[in-house]
């Protein structure tokens, strides 16, 4: 557009770009089949000597890389002059899997036969294929777990229950509870699809902390009543409380820690919600001292000052090496699978993602027999100009 380029002018600037490719690249050749020791490379751009830790640009292939699916790959464009492709998985001590590809190149001046062999890492593809995959299974696990013991109990109903009143009660309230299971569940997995969903979407709106945890502590309370757990609310003294954030999903982050500790805390216990505003982050993050801490999500970029809310509860605590599983979906420690207090695995998963839009933090303090806190920091709403109305 503006004159030549200089790429038709320079040559070795094409040298120059084909090395600074980020991807492996690597020019083979071979003149028989059957001639292993014949397949030669004759260019080898950095990414390639680095991946496959060879210092110079031309030699024998067999001596670069002798894993069969490249030899493979490299023999069908030498030889069958078609492409393909196949898949490398580096030993190295975080093990990669790299697509290879191979293009035949035609003949070389001297007769050779040339091809064309790339490499393009998919680790991080796969990876999240992977997520993928075992999300599904688990959540039909999780799904068809409820319905069988429904599937179970109506064949009960119809069979030997049908004339017995008694059992035929006691039955119908299994099912309610398996019911309404699957539909907490269903609940879970929607919401946390539509929070991913829009995860990078900055959240519009600003929050009175104070007003949106007392609503949620009130609404809380008769649930707590059930086991004497009583709710010992503490809001700050500098009121209110403004933080950037989508109210809808704030209450989710407070009402899933609240669930949390009241489920898990033994019956007539307290738990304890504070609020705390103008801390910076290191003061928002900090936990009692020698209680093991972990950091879920970390604010990024970290603001100038953060709201914090934490919660905390006497119940049986959580093993340090349990900790960084939390936020996993479907996480549950062993032993607390099943039971009263069993749960969907999703609501620390919720939370996380929460946190991880509102550009918040989330630490989990606790140790077995210890109790736990769970501390969520919000970046306060900064200069009044910045305020947008709630949607
Ligand atoms: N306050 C707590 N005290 C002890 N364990 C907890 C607490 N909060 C969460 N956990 C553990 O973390 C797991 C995951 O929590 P969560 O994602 O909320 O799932 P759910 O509550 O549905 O089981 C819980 O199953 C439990 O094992
Ligand atoms: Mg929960």
């Amino acid at each position: 557009m503006y004159g030549e380029s200089p790429l038709s002018t320079d040559p070795s600037l094409y040298a120059a770009l084909v090395e600074a490719l980020p991807d492996p690249i690597l020019v083979v050749t071979g003149s028989e089949r059957s001639d292993l020791t014949g397949r030669r490379f004759i260019f080898a751009n950095t990414a390639a000597r680095e991946l496959l830790r060879i210092i110079a640009d031309a030699g024998m292939l067999l001596s670069a890389v002798r894993d069969p699916a490249v030899l493979s790959v490299v023999d069908k464009a030498l030889f069958d002059g078609a492409d393909a492709d196949g898949f490398y998985e580096t030993t190295a001590s975080q093990s990669r899997s790299l697509r290879v590809r191979a293009r035949p190149l035609g003949l070389g001046a001297d007769g050779t036969r040339l091809a064309l062999l790339t490499f393009h890492d998919e680790t991080e593809v796969r990876r999240v294929e992977k997520t993928r995959v075992d999300f599904l299974a688990n959540a039909s696990h999780e799904l068809r777990t409820p319905l069988a013991s429904l599937s179970g109990f109506i064949e009960t109903l119809r069979g030997h229950a049908k004339d017995d009143p008694a059992a035929r009660e006691k039955f119908l309230g299994i099912m309610q509870a398996q019911a309404d299971r699957m539909a907490r569940l269903i609940a879970d997995l929607t919401s946390l699809s539509r929070i991913e969903l829009d995860e990078h979407v900055p959240p519009r709106g600003v929050v009175d902390l104070v007003l949106l945890v007392g609503e949620v502590v009130e609404a809380a309370a008769p649930l707590g009543a059930q086991r004497g757990v009583k709710l010992d609310w503490r809001p700050c003294a500098a009121c209110p409380v403004a933080v950037r954030g989508e109210r809808d999903q704030i209450v989710q982050v407070v009402q899933n820690l609240l669930d949390n500790a009241i489920k898990y805390s033994p019956d007539g216990a307290a738990v304890r919600i504070e609020l705390r505003s103008g801390l910076s982050e290191l003061a928002a993050a900090a936990s009692a001292e020698g209680v093991p801490r972990l950091s879920l999500v970390a604010p990024d970029p970290s603001s100038e000052s953060y709201a914090s809310l934490r919660v905390t509860d006497l119940g049986p605590g959580i093993a340090r090496q349990n900790l960084p599983r939390l936020s996993e979906r479907f996480y549950r420690v062993d032993g607390q699978k099943s039971g009263a207090r069993s749960g969907t695995g999703l609501g620390l998963a919720i939370v996380k993602h929460i946190m991880n839009r509102h550009r918040g933090g989330l630490v989990v303090s606790s140790a077995e027999g210890e109790g736990s806190t769970f501390t969520a920091y919000f970046p306060m709403a900064g200069a009044p100009e910045a305020v947008v109305k709630a949607s």
